[in-house]
């Protein structure tokens, strides 16, 4: 396909659209939608930046271009020619007066039509259905989440290592690992890049990985992925409480980032911002024991000991108006890794944080176990495989000091920040239980 342009004529963005006022400017993009107004056409141009509206009038144009507008279907690729016009009552300030028209490529049947469609077949077209204005949305969002997450760290002295994918051992338990075939070696593709960034904060004492994390989870919630992305900072020298700190720290900026700079998208998805202006530090702190009580005291058969399904988390997150914390967890219901409290040895030194309006976890962490003989008891337990856990080990042989961590869901995350019934929405192309396509 041939693109042929004016080169006299800037090309611009629909985001930048206001620097020029009053000039001629050429837009690459797409048809969103096409209104006939007799002799007049309205069409809605958008270029991925932004949307904006063109006017095309037949006297103007001449004949044959209008003609062949007229035919134009959603989502045929366009580049437009025109005078940029202030117009309060234009979506984004602005209006074009096309002068100059070129279809680039055709879209015949384009599946995807203003109407309402099922979440099936929006799932099934997911590869066109990113150029929805509302998938714009919580993507750009989810961007600027992923950004200040980045840059939280980077700022802060953290340096980023990157874990690897491919693993020789579980992190989170083997029920959920998806394995694969490593020239006849099984591996398992990452639940968590957790030990490696253990390493790494033995080495550099402040550290980070972030990246696509696996769990074959055979549960359908509204909260779980097979394929999603998760940061976990790790650092030495610092226990199950500073970490807690840290991470209230974390998500009140991450919070204010994304009302500060995306409240325009967080405006279109009419996300109630009440709960999420409260994001300020410090969170509260509720003991496991507290939580157990009060789930038994809304009449739930839940026992000291057992962990907390999707429905218990929703039901604690009526309590409070802010994200919160959930310590303390019985040791049995954790991971091989996690440190015992010395006063309340069948208790963790671990924490979730969990979003309020019904969201529940979006952060696992706690202190690890910093003693060889203790972590090794771990491993058995646990039935793990001590040969593929050796080198974990050996970070306990040689200058073993207190430290912690904490991973942060990225999907869970975006999915309580837009305000979204579930989390499939919350990634570009999610890998469900049902579904790998596209
Ligand atoms: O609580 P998790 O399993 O903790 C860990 O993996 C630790 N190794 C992290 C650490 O301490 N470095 O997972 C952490 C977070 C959860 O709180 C949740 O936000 C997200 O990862 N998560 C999932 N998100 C979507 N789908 C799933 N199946 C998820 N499983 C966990
Ligand atoms: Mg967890």
């Amino acid at each position: 396909m041939d693109v042929t342009t004016d080169n006299t004529v800037p090309v611009a963005t629909i985001d930048g659209i206001s620097q020029y006022e009053g000039k001629r400017v050429c837009i690459k993009g797409w048809l969103y939608n096409i209104r006939i107004g007799g002799s007049i056409l309205f069409l809605q141009v958008r270029d991925g930046s932004g949307i904006i509206q063109a006017v095309l009038v037949k006297k103007e144009i001449g004949e044959e271009v209008f003609q062949m507008a007229k035919k134009l279907t959603q989502e045929s690729s366009i580049i437009v020619t025109g005078s940029v016009r202030a117009d309060s009552r234009a979506p984004g300030g602005f209006e074009l007066t096309i002068d100059g028209l070129e279809l680039v490529g055709e879209s015949p049947d384009y599946p995807i039509t203003p109407k309402e469609h099922g979440i099936d077949f929006l799932m099934e077209n997911r590869h066109l259905w990113l150029r929805s204005s509302r998938q714009h949305a919580i993507l750009r969002i989810r961007a600027e989440i992923i950004k200040a997450c980045r840059d939280y760290f980077n700022d802060r002295g953290y340096i980023l290592i990157d874990s690897p994918i491919l693993t020789p051992s579980a992190c989170e338990g083997t029920t959920t690992l998806f394995a694969t075939d490593y020239f006849g070696q099984k591996a398992y593709l990452t639940q968590s890049g957790q030990l490696y960034v253990e390493a790494a904060a033995m080495a550099f004492g402040k550290v980070y990985c972030f990246g696509p994390t696996f769990r074959a989870e055979k549960s359908r919630t509204r909260r779980h992925l097979m394929e999603f992305w998760m940061i976990e900072p790790e650092v030495a020298y610092c226990d199950w409480k500073t970490n807690m700190e840290i991470q209230e720290d974390f998500l009140e900026y991450v919070v204010g980032t994304v009302l500060k700079n995306r409240w325009k998208e967080i405006e279109q998805l009419e996300r109630n911002t009440k709960y999420l202006e409260n994001v300020k530090k410090p969170f509260p702190r509720l003991h496991y024991d507290d939580a157990v009580k009060i789930l038994q005291s809304k009449g739930q058969k839940i026992e000291w000991g057992d962990d907390f399904g999707a429905e218990h988390e929703t039901m604690l997150t009526e309590e409070f108006d802010k994200p919160f914390f959930v310590h303390h967890f019985p040791h049995v219901s954790k991971a091989f890794y996690m440190k015992r409290d010395p006063d309340r040895p069948e208790c963790a030194l671990c924490s979730d944080l969990l979003a309020p309006e019904g969201y529940g976890e979006i952060i696992g962490g706690g202190q690890r176990e910093d003693n060889y003989d203790k972590l090794l008891e771990g491993v058995k337990k646990h039935n793990l495989d001590e040969e593929a856990y050796k080198w974990y080990l050996d970070l306990r042989k040689y200058g073993s000091v207190p430290h912690a961590g904490f991973g942060l869901g990225i999907e869970r995350t975006v999915s309580w920040i837009c305000g979204l019934h579930h989390v499939r929405e919350a990634i570009p192309f999610p890998r469900t239980l049902n579904r790998m396509y596209p």
